[in-house]
């Protein structure tokens, strides 16, 4: 069973994101209804909250085919016209990473976008010839860890923007126990609740530990999955009681214990953990963040009294005296 089987396919099975979901509902009805191809939609938010899974859905809702890449993919112009012009009335185009797409193809999509025009150039010297073709008209949906990353041109061409937040503990359970019946896991709902609470708010992360504490319950009990059997899964897994990874860790530790719980610049800090930058911002820092563990600061990265308290530290004065 990989991840295919267990993504929700209709909006009905889509757990969480409220917002989101009561605005896609309204979206897609009055588009069907009507007879129209679904507004271009970009969503953004961390790795794993499900933007993959929601292009997916928004191209059932619509009773069309999804069509998927990806902006490192598309290098060249032409690369991009094939897919364009591939497509069935309504279809989906699902272009993650988005905002890593190439000037070039970036100019070809905004009148496909606006006019379901393709406007290319064929050929070069001498006998170059610009060739306008009619698109169907279709769905553009992008997907982006930051919206920030975009040029604007391209930000305003898209009429419907979802931001995907971190799921709540509630949420996440009930996607584990989702999962778990799709997988065929044996589950009580202690097991699915602390799985769901050391998931960094997030279904993919869920659904990995899931199956990696499923072997644990299958070898080293009787294969149900229950609160204690979880929690010793995850305590084997490195992944802390509140959910954070070695990553996390050597993060946070590397501010309070290299830079004095900060203000640090993320490239000192990258350059300290040897870890990207870019993973740093998009992966790491917004769960911390969230969670209130770490502040960003005109001057840099500052370990929040939390932090300190997690990892048994002595919480520095100016802290004490500032909080
Ligand atoms: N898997 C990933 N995201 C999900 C969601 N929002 N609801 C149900 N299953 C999911």
């Amino acid at each position: 069973y990989a991840d295919e089987h267990i993504r929700p396919r209709r909006l009905q099975d889509y757990i969480g994101q409220p917002v989101v979901r009561e605005q896609m509902e309204i979206f897609i009805h009055a588009a069907r209804h009507r007879g129209d191809a679904l507004d271009h939609v970009l969503i953004f938010g961390p790795p794993g909250l499900g933007k993959t899974t929601l292009s997916h859905i928004i191209a059932h809702e619509m009773g069309a085919n999804l069509r998927q890449t990806s902006g490192p993919v598309l290098e060249k112009a032409g690369d991009l016209a094939a897919l364009l012009t591939n497509l069935e009335p309504h279809d989906v185009l699902f272009i993650d990473e988005i905002h890593r797409l190439s000037p070039m193809v970036e100019e070809i999509l905004y009148p496909a976008m606006e006019d379901f025009q393709l406007d290319i150039m064929i050929g070069d010297g001498p006998a170059a010839r610009s060739i306008k073709l009619d698109l169907p008209p279709f769905t553009l949906v992008g997907a982006t860890t930051r919206a920030g990353l975009l040029t604007s041109p391209l930000r305003d061409r898209f009429g419907i923007v979802q931001r995907l937040e971190f799921y709540n503990v509630a949420d996440l359970a009930y996607i584990v126990q989702r999962a778990s019946t799709i997988i065929g896991a044996t589950i009580d709902e202690g097991g699915a609740h602390e799985i769901a609470k050391r998931s960094r708010g997030t279904p993919r992360i869920a659904n990995r530990l899931l199956r990696r504490v499923r072997d644990y319950a299958q070898v080293k009990g009787n294969g149900l999955i229950d609160a204690d059997i979880a929690d010793k899964a995850l305590n084997m897994l490195n992944v802390d009681h509140q959910g954070f990874d070695h990553m996390d860790r050597r993060l946070l530790l590397a501010i309070m214990e290299k830079f004095d719980g900060g203000p640090v610049g993320v490239d000192s800090l990258a350059a300290a953990i040897g870890e990207e930058r870019g993973t740093i911002e998009d992966v790491l820092e917004p769960f911390l963040i969230q969670q209130g563990f770490l502040m960003r600061t005109p001057r840099g990265r500052v370990a929040t009294r939390h932090a300190w308290q997690h990892f048994g530290l002595n919480i520095p004065a100016r802290l004490n005296l500032s909080g």
